[in-house]
């Protein structure tokens, strides 16, 4: 019997105690302890029992197989400098604000372009040993240090070439954030020709704040273009590939669909700025260098050495959602530069329209086509099956939809199949809202792009949010969502209990929504501009965050169609602090329920599933738990992660208990 009971059940006691008169002591002490014992079995009766039923809805609600997935963006070092697994800094000198910038140079050395190897990216760095006592070189640093491991290795590869025809000697070392060499190698120059040089390095200790130095050890000069450093072990393997354990988180979260590369930076601060896809293909010596969106937006968390390489380009996007077998939707600008930040949009939109048409045509055209050779010969002869294309992130006004329907008409022209997704703006409701999903069901576009961050409170108000939507309009995206638990907006428990109440509502609507992505996707510690994210990093480690649970519990268990869950009649959609959806999974042969509870106090429920007609026999509780306050951090990365139990199953219903403030998935087989 439980603390509180027993309290409650003593005052019962000593109520009706005092009311009665007697002579006896031993009579009065076994009156008495009857009485309280009487009063405690009542209090425990009267705890009530939540009955909630499940049952199949009057019509089906399939949920689509990539429902829940992942948008990645550029933020937070996000890309260079987390996921793309690349560890030097401005690798081809090409930062715009200061092309040395993440170097430390020393002794005579130059920026020049005569002769540059590389037309897209003009700058390479000369380095010339006069015999100075100082010498000459470089010192990279990474992005915010580099982060290398005891014992493994990692390729370094320059472009080189003498500017007098001798040969000359480079010493290429891992230092340590002090001084001490971590690994070294001693290299030759010997072409007047640019010439691609390789070594690898396997460093002695293990440092997450390591430099690269590479110092001159021969009198004359040299040129230098496009120093990269990788860790031998990259995600599946893969050349210019992913940094392992961000890539397997990804994977871990058994993404559907995978959205990239923005958000805001597919805008750009200014339309030269903008993400442009075509240009993050080919050789990626040849890539262009692209300032950041979030390079100087926030003052507060100014980022000046914050740069896109496009090392992670379109080819690697897509054969990044290969390998973790999602669906990738890009998004691509739709003539309008970011409209927080400016007001330009483009005069001729044919130019955005062809870079849309060439992208599909690079995903999925033959490898005789234009675009599709290029694909081919970066190693992928057979297409990527792309099936979906976003048209602008967060715009607004009237310039949007007629942008999108000229984009609509060439896109269904050519690929008649592809998916168009829409958007309604930046803000989940108002007025640019309305007007948008209004036009957007004008255009009869296939989906539209929702994107709220907001606070607790909006989130477990919202789980009914799309109870009332028309079944028949454009289908939903919620592209970019999370709850910002102010003031710190940390990826508390609590931000993560509230989306996971609120995402019982996307499920049970899965006939409506369609596709739904947290946002963002990654952060650096020492390096980010927004939070919350879903998974943090530093240079060797990374944690999943409580939210990143909540994603991964209703991926993994999505189920393949939407059940009816009710408590006196109605969707469980936070009366008495519980909210609450179901699946069914045929082909598992899984029922699935989700539930949570908000409240400060424990609450039993009985699930009742007899009218779904189907035999349970075991199953298991998967729950996710924690002080509300409490977040994932790199020192303690398990505060809040899902634990496991068995339930038992009595005829055709589940009896259950949920602790306070807690979300719960039942699996039943
Ligand atoms: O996810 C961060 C930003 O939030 C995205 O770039 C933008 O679409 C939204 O405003």
């Amino acid at each position: 019997m439980k603390f509180v009971t027993c309290i409650r059940g003593t005052i019962i006691a000593f109520k009706t105690y005092s009311l009665i008169n007697f002579d006896n002591m031993k009579t009065k002490n076994l009156i008495l302890l009857v009485t309280f014992i009487c009063a405690a079995f009542l209090v425990q009766a009267q705890r009530k029992t939540y009955e909630i039923s499940i049952k199949r809805p009057k019509k089906e609600i399939p949920i689509q197989p990539n429902m829940y997935g992942v948008f990645f963006e550029d933020i937070n070092f996000g890309a260079d400098g987390g996921l793309y697994a690349e560890l030097i800094k401005n690798r081809s000198f090409d930062f715009t604000n200061s092309p040395t910038m993440g170097w430390m140079t020393y002794g005579h050395v130059s920026v020049e372009t005569t002769g540059a190897p590389f037309e897209r990216n003009p700058n390479y760095l000369r380095l010339t040993n006069s015999g100075l006592l100082t010498g000459t070189g470089a010192i990279n640093e990474g992005f915010r240090g580099i982060g290398v491991k005891e014992g493994e290795k990692y390729q370094l590869s320059f472009f080189a070439r003498t500017v007098d025809d001798e040969a000359k000697k480079l010493r290429i070392e891992l230092i340590s954030y002090g001084t001490e060499i971590m690994a070294h190698a001693d290299m030759e120059v010997t072409s007047g020709e640019w010439t691609k040089y390789r070594v690898e390095l396997s460093p002695d200790w293990t440092d997450s704040h390591a430099r690269l130095r590479i110092d001159l050890r021969s009198l004359g000069s040299i040129d230098l273009e496009h120093v990269s450093l990788f860790p031998e072990k990259t995600f599946k393997g893969r050349e210019n590939g992913m940094r392992q354990d961000l890539a397997q988180a990804l994977a871990d979260l058994n993404p559907g669909i995978f959205r990239f590369p923005g958000g805001c930076i597919i805008e750009g601060n200014n339309l030269e700025t903008r993400y442009q896809c075509t240009k993050s293909v080919g050789p990626v010596e040849n890539r262009p260098v692209n300032e950041n969106r979030w390079n100087y937006e926030f003052q507060h968390r100014f980022t000046p050495d914050y740069f896109q390489s496009y090392g992670l380009g379109f080819y690697e996007y897509f054969l990044l959602c290969e390998d973790l077998g999602a669906d990738a939707l890009p998004v691509v600008n739709c003539g309008i530069a970011c409209q927080y930040a400016t007001e330009e949009v483009c005069e001729d939109l044919e130019p955005y329209i062809q870079d849309a048409l060439d992208l599909i045509e690079f995903a999925n055209g033959s490898a005789t086509s234009t675009w599709g050779k290029l694909r081919a010969e970066m190693g992928h002869p057979e297409p990527f099956n792309m099936k979906m294309i976003g048209i602008g992130n967060e715009q607004w006004g009237e310039d949007f939809p007629k942008h999108l329907e000229q984009f609509m008409e060439a896109i269904y022209a050519k690929y008649p199949d592809m998916l168009v997704i829409g958007s309604s703006g930046p803000s989940a409701d108002g007025e640019r809202f309305d007007y948008l999903w209004g036009e957007m069901k004008r255009l009869d576009v296939d989906l539209v792009d929702e994107h709220y961050y907001k606070d607790p409170e909006w989130f477990l108000n919202s789980a009914d949010r799309y109870d009332s939507y028309d079944r028949k309009g454009p289908k939903v995206f919620a592209g970019e969502y999370a709850c910002h638990d102010h003031p710190e907006k940390k990826n508390s428990f609590y931000s993560a209990l509230c989306e996971a109440a609120f995402m019982t509502g996307l499920e049970r609507n899965a006939d409506v929504v369609h596709l739904a992505t947290y946002a963002p996707l990654f952060a650096h510690v020492d390096a980010w501009q927004w939070k919350p994210d879903m998974i943090w990093f530093d240079n060797l480690r990374s944690v999943k965050s409580a939210n990143y649970y909540v994603q991964q519990l209703y991926a993994q268990h999505k189920g393949t169609n939407a059940l009816e869950v009710t408590w006196n009649k109605e969707n469980l959609t936070g009366q008495e602090a519980l909210y609450a959806s179901s699946v069914i999974d045929e082909g598992k042969n899984q029922l699935i329920i989700k539930i949570a509870n908000t409240s400060k106090e424990k609450r039993a429920v009985n699930f009742d599933f007899g009218k779904l007609k189907v035999d349970k026999k075991i199953g298991r509780q998967i729950t996710l738990k924690g002080d509300l306050k409490v977040e994932n951090t790199l020192d303690n990365p398990d505060l809040i992660v899902p634990t496991e139990k068995p339930v038992s199953i009595s005829g055709t219903n589940l009896k259950a208990e949920l602790e306070a403030e807690s979300f719960h998935v039942f699996i039943l087989e």
